[in-house]
């Protein structure tokens, strides 16, 4: 067995880890709002207002900082008067993007801002620039956050919400470069100066403008955007605060993506070299931009990221149903390590999506509405003591690799964050086969007790399902044996597992 270090800094911290880096994404595609968040009134299943109410108590327990919402793609074809009103009175609209389906806007900005608040999260309200003009995004500012009698806060009474919302983060547009209305990147670089003149602050609401960014590595993309800034901040405000890009795992090649339960030990290590690939992005990223904004003024989004595998079978391939596993949860992990590395220019992170499409959070089903929390559920909620905490300065020594079609990859990866008083670390052991001795080296503080927890199976294919709800679930990890440096952990194959330390 090898015998690796994972030496801590307690006392050496950085950068805060915003709770945004837990961020979330809804959009209109299958089963995320319709059917899935949104149930309407008139359900048997319990819900307040519409919203389902078993799917909002369990995001509390994770404490979702934000949702993204109405897209994704879905974003640049929506139109927002089409989803305000009494409900029948609403146009339907074909989501010619996720199944050709007909919607009948009956989940509109009221709806989203409900959700959000029974949530307790931020709202990230992404706008239209693909076929929407600048006039129609900022009177949907002003609708949503302006107090007095404005033309468009007297239509928002008028639909019975008296108070402005609190919106502090607004998108303008999605993926510009591709279903955003294929652009090119200066062209998309000078609308989103544009469509950002008009997105205004009302009263007391401060927007936090992204800018659409890169898919993957397209660090040319944010070039333009960084170059479009001109001077950074020219007087009070720049011309957005941040700027985004995109970012999926996929285990299969050719454009087939791969099963999502149903897959092999070389699909796995090439989800891990997908997924670990982020470490590199968020680096090349944050360099462009570090040329033109050396004092990290402006923030990096990514606010798309997760897997991305085959449909289930027998499912709308439009809708992007699939199951979720231990897998899923490995490479959840390895993303928010690296995050917490990153966190002095990442300032916020979505995954998609959190309910029924792509790495959910949660799954229904469709015929019985059983509620199944999924392994990356867990990981989030086993992280929430990061929200907010400084991280602390973490080596990893004589990390163990595996060769993977000649390429080493890391097995072993790690973070830590303190609130002073307590930390938490976050360990993950990738390899599929064998188990991994470490010593935490903990320096700098002294450590009074410690608790472990532990997600793990039998396979990195194990999974959740309605009739074994908890096959992937956390349990208390007592492998932690107390040595001169710190502690000793053995960490299973395939585990992720958080110790929690409380400090002297
Ligand atoms: O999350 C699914 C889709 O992936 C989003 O709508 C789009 O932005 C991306 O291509």
């Amino acid at each position: 067995m090898t015998h690796t270090d994972v030496v801590i800094n307690l006392d050496l911290t950085g950068p805060t880890v915003s709770r945004h880096l837990y961020g979330h994404f809804a959009e209109h595609l299958g089963r995320c709002i319709y059917g899935g968040f949104w149930v309407g009134e008139d359900s048997p299943l319990p819900n307040t207002r519409g919203i389902r109410t078993d799917i909002v108590e369990a995001l509390r327990a994770i404490q979702i900082p934000n949702l993204r919402w109405p897209g994704g793609c879905f974003a640049d074809d929506y139109h927002w008067r089409d989803g305000i009103g009494p409900s029948t009175e609403r146009a339907r609209m074909v989501n010619s993007h996720w199944g050709d389906v007909v919607e009948d806007n009956s989940f509109g900005t009221h709806e989203f801002m409900d959700l959000c608040d029974m949530l307790g999260a931020d709202a990230y309200i992404c706008g239209n620039v693909g076929s929407g003009t600048v006039r129609e995004m900022s009177e949907w500012v002003e609708y949503l956050t302006r107090g007095d009698d404005s033309p468009m806060a007297t239509l928002r009474r008028q639909n019975g919400r008296d108070e402005p919302w609190r919106v502090p983060f607004f998108g303008i547009g999605n993926e510009p470069w591709g279903c955003g209305g294929n652009m090119r990147g200066d062209a998309y670089a000078d609308l989103a100066r544009q469509y950002a003149t008009y997105a205004r602050n009302h009263g007391e609401n401060t927007l936090y403008r992204i800018a659409a960014g890169a898919s993957d590595s397209d660090y040319e993309w944010t070039e333009s955007l960084m170059k479009a800034l001109g001077c950074i901040p020219c007087g009070d405000r720049p011309a957005f605060e941040a700027v985004s890009f995109h970012y999926y795992s996929f285990a299969g090649q050719n454009g087939l993506k791969g099963s999502a339960t149903d897959f092999n030990e070389d699909d796995y290590f090439r989800t891990i070299a997908s997924a670990a690939k982020v470490e590199e992005l968020l680096t090349r990223h944050s360099t462009v931009m570090d040329r033109y904004d050396p004092q990290r003024r402006i923030g990096l989004v990514l606010d798309e990221w997760g897997t991305w595998w085959d449909v289930e079978p027998g499912t709308n391939p439009g809708f992007l149903y699939q199951q979720n596993s231990l897998r899923d949860a490995m490479v959840a992990a390895i993303h928010f390590d690296a995050f917490h590395r990153h966190a002095d220019r990442l300032v916020m992170a979505n995954i998609a999506q959190t309910v029924n499409v792509l790495q959910a959070m949660v799954l229904t089903d469709p015929e019985t509405s059983a509620l199944v929390l999924t392994p990356t559920y867990h990981v989030f909620e086993m992280n929430t003591g990061h929200h907010d905490a400084a991280t602390c300065d973490v080596r990893v020594r004589n990390a163990p690799t595996r060769n993977w079609n000649g390429t080493e990859l890391t097995t072993v990866s790690a973070s830590a964050t303190t609130t002073g008083t307590s930390a938490l670390v976050s360990l993950t052991n990738l390899d599929s086969d064998g188990p991994v001795e470490l010593v935490l080296d903990l320096r700098g503080r002294s450590v009074k007790s410690w608790h472990g927890r532990i997600l793990t199976a039998e396979t990195v294919r194990a999974h959740n399902t309605p009739a074994a709800p908890d096959a992937v679930a956390p349990r208390a990890f007592t492998d932690l044996e107390p040595v001169e440096r710190g502690l000793r952990v053995t960490l299973p194959p395939h585990s992720y597992v958080t110790v929690a330390l409380d400090l002297a």
